[in-house]
């Protein structure tokens, strides 16, 4: 069975009616990084960076995912297939696909801020002040906040470099490390990349299309099963 390794980022969960964080009206000119997504902003407010988690988690709750994510889960009927995703929400877990890597944490989850490997699954349970982790000390979301290392980078790089084609869906392809994976794509695989706004600035011969996820990730599976 050939492998595939789909590369997923905020837009493939767009028509979900999750909002991207760099299109126009998106997350990120509502709130400010430094405010919600840094060490700095937790250590300043921490009431606001968990109220911020807390009304994306109980959004996740009542959305659903859409044709994007229930197509890429039938290509594991001719595929081995790995979803590699920097999205937080839990909509291709839910669209049918098995074998997902969170590179930047899962809103389901909470953990520790005093031992990074208790990790807990609260759903779509709100994190309030005073939650504790086992160790006594309060419960932070289980996202991967800028400045600060994305642990498995190298189990995705494995993955990558094994790949016989990638699928790239909806990302701007600008936070690093998360973009530099596409640099461990074999020479040999073929890489398509999903976006209406796709800029192929990836010095790599790519198949771009200019679509969105909800309409081109469906053909371009179509396609594929048809030619396993
Ligand atoms: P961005 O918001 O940076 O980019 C979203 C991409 O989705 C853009 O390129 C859009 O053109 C595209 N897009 C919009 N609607 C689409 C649709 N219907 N179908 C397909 N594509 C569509 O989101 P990411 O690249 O995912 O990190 O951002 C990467 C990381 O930055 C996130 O994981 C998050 C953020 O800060 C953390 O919070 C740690």
């Amino acid at each position: 069975m050939k492998k595939i390794v789909v590369f997923t980022g905020a837009g493939i969960s767009a028509e979900s009616g999750i909002k991207t964080f760099r299109d126009s009206n998106g997350l990120w000119e509502e709130f400010k990084i430094e405010d919600v997504a840094t060490w700095k902003g937790w250590n300043k407010d921490r009431s606001k960076v968990i109220d911020f988690y807390n009304s994306c988690r109980r959004q996740l709750k009542n959305v659903q995912p859409n044709d994007a994510h229930k197509a890429l889960a039938k290509l594991e009927e001719k595929y081995k297939v790995v979803v590699i995703t920097q999205n937080v929400d839990d909509l291709h877990e839910r669209g049918g696909s098995t074998n997902i890597l969170h590179l930047h944490g899962e809103l389901t989850k909470a953990r520790s801020t005093m031992d990074p490997s208790l990790v807990y699954d609260i759903g779509y349970e709100d994190i309030k002040i005073g939650d504790k982790c086992d160790r006594g000390s309060q419960l932070r979301p289980h996202i991967v906040w800028f400045g600060e290392a994305v642990p498995m980078m190298e189990v995705a790089s494995n993955m990558i470099s094994d790949a016989d084609i990638i699928i790239v869906v909806g990302t701007s392809m600008q936070v690093y490390p998360a973009a530099n994976l596409i640099e461990y794509v074999s020479s040999n695989a073929e890489i398509y990349f999903i976006d209406p706004n796709a800029i192929n600035n990836l010095n790599r011969k790519i198949k771009t299309i200019r679509e969105k996820a909800g309409i081109a990730v469906p053909e371009l599976v179509n396609v594929l099963l048809k030619n396993a």
